[in-house]
């Protein structure tokens, strides 16, 4: 056997982002070490950061490492001290920029509540319990990069703005290859979000969706409108089980979706295309408690299980991650964000170290 090594291309990026990515690479570290996995891990500067220090929020050298890499992971972007920037260099670009670059059109939010985190969520406990869903969201195409797009002034200095709500079918039909093969891995039903009543590129979306789902005839495919799904998200959360839906639509569902769970501090991410992926928290760089040692890492703690499981084929290791995290929890373990009373409140590091405890117990 090959002892392959796997490249890693790590951007802490902004705000708590440094913090929370020392624990994640310690979890992978001590990982890799007790398993003997090649890991070779390059730092990079994106978001805020890298527009001090280069000024711009993306520079080249951090696409080449990035396309260079097998895997990115990533902390977080932005912060109030680049919120006046013109758009063009804002920190959020940057993200941007990645998924374009890379092509990372298949998003995974994972949605799990924690048996043991139920009384976070702001919803009745008899809702959220078991919630497991698997939202994945398209990410290169739609509003966010269809043309034409701006503000525009006509003669008369009536500024008018537009955004081009725009896919083709084959941006259709990747997405929805992937979300039929997820949800075949899982509990075999897919739900499509669209607003095919009112949007054409939606209801293309949605005649697309069900011919790929004419190669899948084991996966039940259902069909639900955007505005009833965010309905039925705080309603009936646990009728869900994989949901495939657009860029703009994903981003709006999926922060919804999140606060089932109580706390968006949980929620790792991946975000796949052919041959990159990039894996991180769903939260943002929250600078207002940045560099207090008080930020959950455990969402990227999450991310590099995915990383793990998504581009390193190790399904075992990832689920050893996942299940050291879930006994810290059950330890009582707390970070503030998701402190109740009763539990032990500890801080960034002291989490990262606990996880990395229960992980070494687990393998040995
Ligand atoms: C997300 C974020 C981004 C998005 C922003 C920061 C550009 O909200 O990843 O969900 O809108 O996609
Ligand atoms: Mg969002």
């Amino acid at each position: 056997m090959t002892n392959q090594e796997y490249r890693i291309a790590v951007f802490a990026g902004d705000g708590v982002g440094p913090e929370i990515m020392n624990e994640a690479i310690k979890v992978l570290t001590t990982l890799a070490d007790k398993k003997n996995i090649r890991i070779s891990l390059k730092d990079g500067l994106i978001g805020g950061s890298a527009y001090d220090a280069f000024g711009t929020p993306f520079p080249d050298q951090s696409l080449n490492l990035a396309l260079e890499s097998d895997a990115v992971l990533l902390g977080a972007v932005g912060g109030p001290k680049w919120e006046g920037l013109d758009y063009s260099v804002r920190p959020e670009r940057a993200l941007l920029g990645l998924r374009e670059k890379l092509g990372l059109y298949a998003n995974l939010r994972p949605v799990v509540v924690f048996d043991e985190l139920v009384d976070a969520s702001p919803l009745k406990k008899n809702l959220v319990q078991g919630i497991d869903i698997m939202i994945l969201r398209e990410l290169t195409g739609d509003v966010y990069f269809g043309k034409p797009r701006g503000v525009s002034k006509d003669k008369d200095g009536l500024r008018t703005g537009i955004n081009t709500m725009i896919y083709n079918e084959e941006e259709i039909r990747r997405i929805a290859v992937r979300a039929f093969e997820l949800a075949r891995a899982r509990r075999k039903s897919l739900l499509s979000v669209d607003k095919a009543n009112v949007l054409e590129s939606t209801e293309l979306w949605r005649s697309v969706v069900t011919e790929t789902g004419r190669d899948y005839p084991d996966i039940e495919l259902k069909h639900m409108y955007v505005d009833n799904c965010a309905m039925q998200l705080v309603r009936n959360p646990s009728q869900f089980d994989v949901i495939v839906t657009t860029n703009l639509f994903g981003d709006i569902l999926s922060d919804e979706a999140a606060m089932l769970t109580g706390s968006i501090g949980m929620l790792p991410s991946a975000s796949l295309g052919e041959t990159s992926a990039l894996y991180e928290p769903i939260h943002g760089s929250a600078p207002d408690i940045a560099g207090k040692n008080i930020a959950n890492p455990l969402a990227t703690i999450l991310s590099v299980a995915l990383m793990l499981r998504h581009s390193f084929n190790m399904p075992q290791e990832a689920s050893w991650v996942e299940k050291a995290v879930a006994d810290v929890l059950k330890e009582g373990w707390r970070t503030q964000d998701i402190y109740s009373a009763g539990t032990k409140l500890t801080g960034t590091e002291e989490m990262g170290t606990a996880v990395v405890r229960q992980l070494v117990s687990r393998i040995f």
